[in-house]
């Protein structure tokens, strides 16, 4: 299948890791017609799209309304339809659920029945890791596709009933539906909340970095750009009705990403600061990939010792946009 000159809705594509998905389209297939379509809201930024403006069409809108989906569908011919649209935010989902349910899980519902009213060829529903809830205090053990969905905070909750529907659609209307669960990500465009650019603009500021717990919580890091080409493949390659866990082998615990960042800001670890731990705060996150390796060939292609420096340097030269998240 070749992409270029299909019409794709990239959905929520003005956040972090849509808004790279992007640039990475608009550079690979020049003859696509991007439309991304997106609520703004306090994660989504209209300047990550700056620079590829005159390639895209964007439509400010909302998953949750229907006549905003349905008059979408309506107006172009879609062919493929990437979901990126979500409430992302752990903490904030410990605090306030209900924005994940009414986003995550119907708005998911509202572009599924439009992607089944109007035919689309294919569906793809970005999800994560932490769907599949805890590894605990492990090591050397891995989510693979396999494993049962058994999600902890109300954000994984809304994000696996997704999928969980995502799913339905394969199997009772024959939707061509894909899934792909990625690890955490890094990168531009983050919006400081999230805890590589939220520790950088705090310790360029020398404020207290908040770390929770004992800070040994693990996660797996993968450079975004790496996610978007998985999530390419995916789109044009992947089996129907599956789902390709995305991960890079690159486990780190939080205070080990902490000290790290201070020690290339030049910056005194005097600056961590213990914090009580975050509610269902999951201890280990780790994924098996070896199924889009396999079957695709994806790897990661970014180490993160080299392309951490380039995403510090980017939020270092990037003060402005960083000031324009704080709306
Ligand atoms: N960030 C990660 O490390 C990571 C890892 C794995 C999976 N994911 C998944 O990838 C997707 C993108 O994550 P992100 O970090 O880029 O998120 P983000 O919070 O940076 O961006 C979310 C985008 O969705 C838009 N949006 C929110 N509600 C909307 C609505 N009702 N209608 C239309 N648009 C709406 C926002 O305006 C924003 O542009 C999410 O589904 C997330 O679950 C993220």
């Amino acid at each position: 299948m070749r992409n270029d000159g299909e019409t794709i809705l990239i959905v929520g594509g003005a956040g972090f890791i849509g808004s790279n998905f992007v640039h990475y389209y608009r550079a690979k297939y020049r003859n696509a017609t991007i439309i991304v379509f997106d609520a703004l809201t306090y994660a989504g930024n209209i300047k990550n799209l700056e620079t590829v403006q005159e390639d895209i069409i964007f439509i400010k809108g909302d998953i949750t309304n229907k006549n905003d989906v349905d008059h979408v569908f309506q107006q172009y011919n879609i062919d493929f339809v990437l979901n990126f649209a979500a409430e992302t935010h752990v903490d904030r989902s410990i605090l306030g659920p209900e924005i994940f349910l009414e986003t995550n899980v119907k708005g998911t519902h509202v572009l599924l029945e439009a992607s089944k009213k109007y035919a689309v060829k294919r569906y793809l529903q970005v999800s994560t890791d932490e769907v599949y809830g805890d590894l605990g205090d492990t090591t050397g053990t891995y989510f693979t596709e396999e494993t049962p969905l058994s999600p902890n905070c109300p954000y994984a909750a809304s994000k696996a009933s997704a999928d969980l529907f995502v799913l339905s659609y394969f199997e009772t209307y024959n939707l061509p539906v894909l899934i792909t669960r990625c690890t955490n990500n890094y990168g531009p465009f983050q919006y400081p909340e999230k805890l590589i650019p939220f520790f950088i603009t705090k310790a360029l500021q020398n404020e207290k970095l908040p770390v929770y717990g004992d800070g040994k919580n693990i996660r797996d890091w993968l450079y975004v750009k790496d996610h978007c080409r998985a999530i390419d493949l995916v789109l044009q390659k992947g089996r129907i009705g599956e789902v390709y866990n995305i991960g890079g082998h690159n486990e780190k615990t939080n205070l080990e990403i902490t000290k790290l960042l201070l020690d290339k800001l030049g910056k005194s670890h005097d600056l961590i600061t213990y914090v009580e731990d975050r509610k269902a705060h999951d201890r280990r996150y780790a994924m098996d990939a070896s199924k889009i390796e396999k079957e695709l060939g994806w790897k990661p292609e970014h180490t993160f010792e080299e392309w951490i420096d380039g995403t510090i340097d980017w939020y270092i030269n990037n003060e402005e946009w960083i000031r324009s998240c704080q709306k």
